[in-house]
């Protein structure tokens, strides 16, 4: 299995925030093409497009109202035609984020659906008997309160994973699925090199409808409204369908931080790869936790199944700052940009990590533009909390953190737009953005450019297989290998020096090397090295 993925690092674009084109504060494909050299010049083959259909956006795009167009805020069906045609012709591939799990309450199928008890849409979403107040049993939104709103026309409830506004598609009904399916070849039809299939684990419920028990922690244990019979399934189909178009790469979100949930969902006849959130998802940083998780895949991932890597995505605060631990910000995403581009996986970047962003905290109340932290703010004011803890209790829960505008230079609204932005700029911006960086050759921006260029360059990077993995205190080694060449890699994530294993050390002499030092027979205190060996050339 060769496929252009495992040779590809991502880059995640969320739609909103990254280039406005237009100048009416909201990102678009227009200005997403202004910067395609950029992300050329950065080494990036892959590009991942959050949500860009028309929609409500009670969910910035994860409430989809219509499945084969383009949202006005983000250009035209031309402008994404000339996008996609752009991106090629630099090499990088797109994948389009797609919501199959549910629609917005504005989608003409959920209108027609809530029309009537007896519409032939009915069955396409799932509705339930109940009495007003009283909703057929207590399952949660994972945005809080009821996952069950009360239809007043027709008597019944419908369910909702997420938002009242997101609703739940019924995909025990084949007609979905094929609604599905053909959504999927509009936009393959169309360019698109393959899909982020968002919450794809959501998409069965248990037809029981048994309550959900609760945690210790007083949370709801999701027992019954994901990984329910029939999902894998539907991933078959949608996997079997998607490959009969061509080499179309197929990432699940299955929000899951244990592996052995993950794992049924990636491999041969499934999605090629799932996030995994074992690794990536930590609130806080680990030498232990990176060791171990790293060393789970190996041993339980069978041949077909292949790990992504990632530490930062639109919905989680931005790594530097979340994983820190006491140490400097930029010295820790450094690391972790080491493991992000060496360990085996496919590595998806988040848009403006490169620059070193850090996270955006809510001032007031009216600063919160998500929809999960304006729920918390609001439960928390329900439940007597002051203005102060609920902004707090916002702010922890607000995925606003990482969705701030792109910081392309020390100008007005950092360069993102000529408007005024949806979304407040980071005060960072006047120090931490491309322009100064890219003069900067000390700068995460070169960094990263130096990991990627490595990256792209190595196939054992690519395609090689771990041959030693090794812990010593704070300080991460292993070796991969293919029939090429290999790579040995050591980062220090801790402040005391550590010595090299024999295995590392026997590894000069060596083509490439990232960190140009002596060979002092120790990692040197919060360091890191990768040598490259290209066998038998060079
Ligand atoms: C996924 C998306 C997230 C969205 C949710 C509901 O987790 O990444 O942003 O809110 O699905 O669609």
């Amino acid at each position: 299995m060769n496929s252009w993925w495992k040779k590809a690092v991502f880059y995640e674009i969320y739609m909103p925030s990254f280039a406005d084109g237009n100048g009416d504060g909201i990102g678009d494909f227009k200005g997403i093409i202004s910067k395609l050299d950029y992300l050329k010049e950065l080494g990036v083959k892959g590009v991942w497009l959050t949500p860009f259909y028309p929609s409500p956006k009670v969910d910035n795009g994860y409430d989809i109202a219509d499945y084969k167009n383009i949202d006005p805020d983000y250009g035209t069906m031309e402008d994404f035609e000339e996008f996609i045609e752009e991106a090629h012709k630099r090499g990088i591939r797109v994948i389009a984020d797609l919501v199959l799990n549910h629609t917005s309450s504005e989608h003409p199928w959920f209108k027609e659906s809530r029309s009537s008890k007896d519409n032939p849409k009915r069955d396409w979403y799932i509705w339930k008997d109940g009495e007003k107040d009283v909703p057929p049993n207590n399952w949660e939104s994972f945005f809080g309160g009821t996952a069950w709103e009360w239809d007043e026309q027709t008597g019944q409830y419908y369910y909702h994973a997420f938002a009242k506004e997101q609703v739940d598609l019924n995909w025990a009904n084949p007609e979905v699925r094929e609604a599905m399916k053909d959504v999927m070849k509009f936009w393959i039809d169309k360019g698109i090199d393959g899909f982020r299939l968002d919450v794809i684990n959501f998409l069965t419920v248990s037809n029981e409808f048994k309550d959900n028990p609760y945690l210790e922690n007083d949370e709801q244990d999701h027992l019954y409204d994901k990984d329910q019979d029939g999902v894998l399934e539907a991933v078959q189909e949608i996997s079997a369908f998607a490959k009969s178009h061509g080499d179309i790469f197929l990432v699940g979100e299955v929000g899951s931080e244990d592996l052995e949930v993950l794992k049924p969902y990636c491999g041969e006849g499934k999605l090629d790869v799932v996030f995994n959130f074992n690794l990536g998802s930590q609130s806080s940083f680990s030498v232990d936790t990176i060791f171990s998780e790293i060393s789970k895949m190996e041993e339980n991932y069978t041949e077909d199944q292949w790990p992504t890597l990632f530490f930062s995505s639109h919905d989680m605060p931005r790594h530097c700052e979340r994983l820190a631990g006491g140490i400097d910000p930029e010295l820790r995403a450094k690391h972790l940009a080491v493991l992000l581009t060496t360990a085996k996986g496919v590595p998806f970047l988040y848009f403006g990590d490169e620059i070193g962003m850090r996270n955006l905290v809510a001032e007031k109340k009216e600063d919160i533009q998500d929809i999960q932290g304006r729920t918390a703010y609001e439960l928390a004011v329900r439940d007597g909390k002051t203005e102060v803890e609920a902004l707090a209790i916002g702010n922890e829960k607000s995925r606003d953190a990482s969705r701030s505008p792109m910081q392309w230079d020390d100008s007005e609204n950092a360069g993102f737009s000529s408007g005024t932005p949806w979304i407040r700029v980071h005060p960072s911006y006047r120090d931490i953005n491309v322009k100064v960086e890219e003069t900067d050759p000390h700068s995460m921006l070169h960094f990263y450019k130096k990991l990627l260029k490595i990256r792209n360059s190595v196939s054992a990077l690519q395609n090689g297989c771990y041959e030693k993995i090794e812990r010593r205190g704070d300080a991460l080694f292993y070796s991969r290998t293919d029939d090429q060449s290999t790579m040995y890699v050591g980062i220090n994530y801790g402040a005391e020096k550590v010595t090299l294993p024999d295995w590392f050390d026997e590894a000069v002499p060596c083509s490439v090397q990232l960190v140009e030092e002596e060979n002092t027979g120790y990692l040197a205190g919060q360091d890191c090295q990768i040598r490259v060996d290209h066998r038998g050339s060079e």
